[in-house]
């Protein structure tokens, strides 16, 4: 039977550290996070993440629009945000509305207040292992492994899923640390093949039974970063769980696993842009 990998409780244990750090600084670390229209998953993780904020001692800004808010409006808030000084990390939450280019908002953030790790600037910091941000779900995975005493360095990595949130720089920090990475997306052949090759095997689809025990291998650690809901409307991830778990070493269980940790690592993205902006 598979070791659990407890993200709800790691994630805890890092925003204690983070509030701990933050308490000695000179101010403290402030976020603002833009909302637009009432889209009712993007309102649930916004209230987290500034319930994570106060948790943490950190300040929170909720700027929240109507759908057809313009881009004039939205640059406009960026730019302000962008030279003010109590905000060190500026959030917009995805998706925006259609008819909105969120492109260009994400493009228009400050890089030193960019939490997300979504600009272009940062990615490519990232990408060549030299970035103050790292985007939150793929630095929490890390963060559950490295707790777990799980070094990629000599190991068969597959990650399924290449999206610039999640797949792609999920892949990339796992290469940093010496990892050898697959990726596997909806035009690969013979995924199976693939997947039972994996030390390490992440999947990030959003694909409800993708992954079933016979398409991973003995002892391998899994992550399952997706969030789906079964038939049943219950919360679900990409792996068949239950059955995977007997073969499995290591296993992420949804919810509990990598979701909280997502949120923890967006806290310590906005401490490392507090201590950026010298309020240490
Ligand atoms: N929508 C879904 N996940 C995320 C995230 O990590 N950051 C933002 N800004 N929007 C999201």
């Amino acid at each position: 039977m598979a070791t659990i990998l407890d993200g709800k409780a790691l994630a805890a244990k890092v925003k204690a550290e983070v509030r701990e750090q933050a308490a000695s600084f000179r101010q403290a670390p402030g976020l603002a996070v833009i909302l637009v229209g009432d889209d009712p998953a993007s309102r649930i993780y916004v209230n987290g993440k500034k319930r994570d904020c106060a948790e943490c001692g950190f300040t929170s800004t909720e700027y929240h629009f109507d759908a057809d808010v313009t881009m004039e409006t939205l640059l406009a808030l960026v730019d302000r945000l962008n030279r003010d000084p109590s905000v060190d990390g500026i959030l917009c939450q995805l998706p925006l509305p259609a008819g909105l280019d969120e492109e260009k908002i994400l493009l228009s953030i400050d890089p030193a207040k960019d939490v997300d790790c979504f600009h272009p600037y940062n990615v490519g910091r990232m990408l060549i292992g030299d970035s103050v941000f790292q985007p939150c779900t793929p630095a929490g995975v890390m963060r559950m492994l490295e707790e777990a005493n799980i070094s990629p360095d000599g190991k068969r990595c597959v990650v399924i899923g290449r999206s610039n949130i999640v797949g792609k720089p999920m892949g990339i920090l796992l290469l940093q640390q010496n990892g050898t990475v697959t990726y596997c997306h909806s035009h690969t052949p013979n995924l199976a093949e693939l997947t039972r090759q994996a030390n390490i095997l992440v999947t990030a689809v959003g694909k409800v039974g993708l992954i079933t025990a016979d398409m991973v291998k003995e002892g391998a650690v899994v992550v399952d970063v997706a969030m789906n809901r079964d038939e049943a409307g219950k919360l679900c991830g990409d792996v068949e769980f239950a059955s995977v778990a007997e073969k499995a070493g290591y296993i992420t269980p949804v919810p509990g696993g990598c979701g909280p940790m997502t949120r923890a690592m967006l806290m310590v993205n906005t401490l490392a842009a507090a201590r950026l902006h010298g309020k240490e």
